[in-house]
């Protein structure tokens, strides 16, 4: 008798750990900064450990100086993309609830990047506006995880926050195949419909999705670049 196979949600979680363990193994930091933010009761919506390493690899292939991204949490993902930049970049990130920017900055001062993280506190929208009129972009890399009812006036403030080669990357855009659903009243997959439609009419724009499996379950990423 063959071993038994896993049910598929299992098997991607082992196959999510055998490469995780590889290629973006376990850190002190990184532990640290999960085990806070289950503690502190944040919901566990964290990117998963190669998902993080992917944004790394971006903002690496990027050469990324000025990151921004929409939607902190705890900071996992700061992590991961504060740890990709040299040592006089930057990285921005936006963060609506007190909670969570308090439990992000105890990760990210327990990590050692606080010096190249502005955690911002506030609606996200408020953040953009300000951002915007204070001329803090462009940027070079801009990671949308926030509320998705919003992405589509995300992708809209990300372009304005941008300039030709700017990396835009938005999370959670497949949810299951929830996406498919036109006529889901759900705001998170009308919010993900619009941004993708928007998106693709956006002549600025070249983008692809790549869908994921893994620990954190069938989901994907929306990946564009703004054209010259
Ligand atoms: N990027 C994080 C996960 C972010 S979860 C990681 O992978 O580690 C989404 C976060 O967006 C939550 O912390 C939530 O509080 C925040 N958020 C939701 N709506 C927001 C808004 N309007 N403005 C700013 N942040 C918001
Ligand atoms: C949800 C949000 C996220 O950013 C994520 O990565 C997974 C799930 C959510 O709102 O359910
Ligand atoms: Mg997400």
């Amino acid at each position: 008798m063959p071993p038994k196979r896993p049910g598929a949600e299992a098997l991607w979680t082992a196959v999510d750990g055998y490469f995780g363990d590889l290629l973006a193994p376990r850190d002190e930091r990184l532990d640290a900064a999960l085990l806070a933010n289950r503690q502190a009761g944040l919901p566990a919506i964290d990117v998963s450990r190669l998902q993080g390493k992917f944004l790394f690899l971006l903002a690496r292939i990027a050469q990324a100086r000025r990151i921004l991204e929409i939607g902190t949490l705890g900071g996992y993902s700061t992590i991961w993309l504060a740890r990709a930049l040299p040592p006089e970049g930057r990285i921005i990130t936006l963060e609506r609830a007190p909670h969570h920017a308090e439990v992000a900055c105890a990760n990210l001062s327990r990590a050692g990047l606080l010096d190249r993280v502005d955690l911002r506190l506030g609606r996200a929208l408020d953040s953009l506006s300000e951002l915007h009129a204070s001329n803090a972009g462009p940027f070079d890399l801009i990671f949308i995880d926030a509320d998705k009812p919003s992405n589509p006036e995300y992708l809209t403030w990300a372009l304005k926050l941008s300039r030709p080669g700017t990396v835009i990357v938005v999370d959670n855009v497949v949810r299951q195949g929830e996406v498919l659903d036109a006529g889901s009243s759900d705001a998170d997959i009308i919010g993900t419909r619009s941004m993708a439609e928007l998106m693709a009419a956006e002549p600025r724009l070249s983008a692809t999705v790549l869908q994921t499996v893994g620990a954190k379950g069938y989901d994907g990423v929306a990946l564009a670049v703004v054209l010259n």
